[in-house]
């Protein structure tokens, strides 16, 4: 069946910008998840250079130009700030780690005590070289490039924040929120607050749109997923647009399934970031108007030839017709061969 016909609309010189005021393009833009990192000679090149890798994120002229990088490399629509979800707790005063190979490590949350011992607001003094990343990438990306800023959403920073660590289903931060349900909202309310100053700060220093990741969305059963997962996501989304009416926010919930059918109604985000594991038909049954992102296997991009090309092809057939974002289901691997990420281009650019 052919796509409707389009009315002409203003555009901003951005194809992934216009894509979230609705605009469908015949070449949706990609971007990828984690697009800057360890899969690049080049980043492996200056990432070896700082002692640590929360240093690397707080250094200015080195996540400038690790967010730079995979731009120069490949053009891709929008460049993402270089940083991660766990600055926030760093900057709560819950101090960060990350041990080579290892994953993150902080000092788990498993009292009252060990809450209270939290900053009421992000110190922003901890984070200001964030904001210096972002004023020096604005100053320096290509016109048409867009630049995408980001949180984690509570839920996924609650569950590092209590675990001390990546776990394999965030068990430890589940069962604290069914026991100590009363200080598990606190902790979920300090961190709303937080992501909003710092995304609008993000906004502030130059950044264009931001995305909530909710990687660990997926494991909540129906009412922790709605006290958890939906309602503080919906707060930043509010908190945010009185500040800024117009701020354009792609949520990003992994792992929830059919309850996609409802997410971005619920939380007023308006760009949904579908995960790998969205069946296709399905999305592309959602409201024609939501603007879509997604959702490539990160595992069909490591192992190229057939995978890729089936992969790109049924997620453009699918999804065409609707305004689009091309990009992986979750963040790009690091053994993932760059003449995989050039051919991709070329499959989704033509
Ligand atoms: O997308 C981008 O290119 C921007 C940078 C970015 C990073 N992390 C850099 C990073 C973004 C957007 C993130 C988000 C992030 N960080 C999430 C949510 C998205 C997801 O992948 O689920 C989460 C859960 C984290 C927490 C985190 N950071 C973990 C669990 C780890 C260790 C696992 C790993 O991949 O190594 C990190 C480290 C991290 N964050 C690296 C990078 C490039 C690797 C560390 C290094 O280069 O030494």
């Amino acid at each position: 069946m052919e796509p409707a016909a389009v009315p002409p609309a203003p555009t901003t010189g951005k194809p992934l910008l216009d894509v979230c005021q609705g605009q469908i393009l015949s070449r949706p833009p990609i971007w990828l998840m984690r697009q800057a990192g360890r899969y690049l000679p080049e980043y492996r090149a200056i990432r070896a250079k700082a002692p640590s890798f929360l240093d690397f994120c707080y250094d200015p002229a080195a996540a400038s130009e690790a967010t730079l990088q995979p731009i120069r490399r490949f053009g891709f629509d929008a460049a993402i700030l270089f940083s991660d979800i766990l600055v926030i707790p760093d900057a709560l005063g819950q101090k960060v780690r990350f041990e080579q190979g290892e994953g993150p490590r902080l000092d788990p949350i498993e009292t009252i005590e060990d809450f209270l011992k939290l900053r009421e607001e992000i110190d922003l003094a901890v984070v200001a070289p964030v904001f210096e990343t972002v004023e020096r990438v604005a100053g320096v990306l290509p016109k048409s490039v867009a630049l995408i800023g980001f949180c984690g959403a509570p839920w996924t920073v609650a569950s590092y924040m209590i675990a001390g660590r990546g776990t394999p289903d965030q068990a430890p931060a589940r069962l604290f929120a069914y026991r100590e349900r009363a200080l598990f909202q606190r902790l979920i309310d300090r961190l709303v607050s937080a992501s909003i100053d710092y995304l609008c700060r993000q906004f502030e220093a130059g950044v264009e749109l931001v995305q909530i990741f909710d990687s660990w969305a997926g494991v909540l059963p129906q009412s922790e997923y709605e006290a958890w997962c939906l309602a503080p996501i919906r707060a930043i989304v509010a908190g945010v647009r009185q500040r800024r009416p117009n701020a354009v926010i792609i949520g990003f919930p992994r792992g929830i399934g059919t309850r996609l059918n409802d997410f971005a109604v619920e939380t007023g985000v308006d760009v949904l970031g579908l995960d790998s594991s969205a069946e296709l038909a399905f999305a592309a049954r959602l409201d024609p108007d939501l603007v879509l992102q997604g959702n490539l296997d990160p595992l069909a991009l490591l192992a190229g030839g057939a995978a890729l090309e089936k992969g790109v092809a049924s997620i453009l057939g699918e999804l065409r017709g609707r305004p689009f974002i091309f990009n992986l289901g979750h963040g790009i691997l690091p053994a993932t061969p760059i003449a995989h990420v050039e051919r991709l281009l070329t499959l989704v650019r033509g």
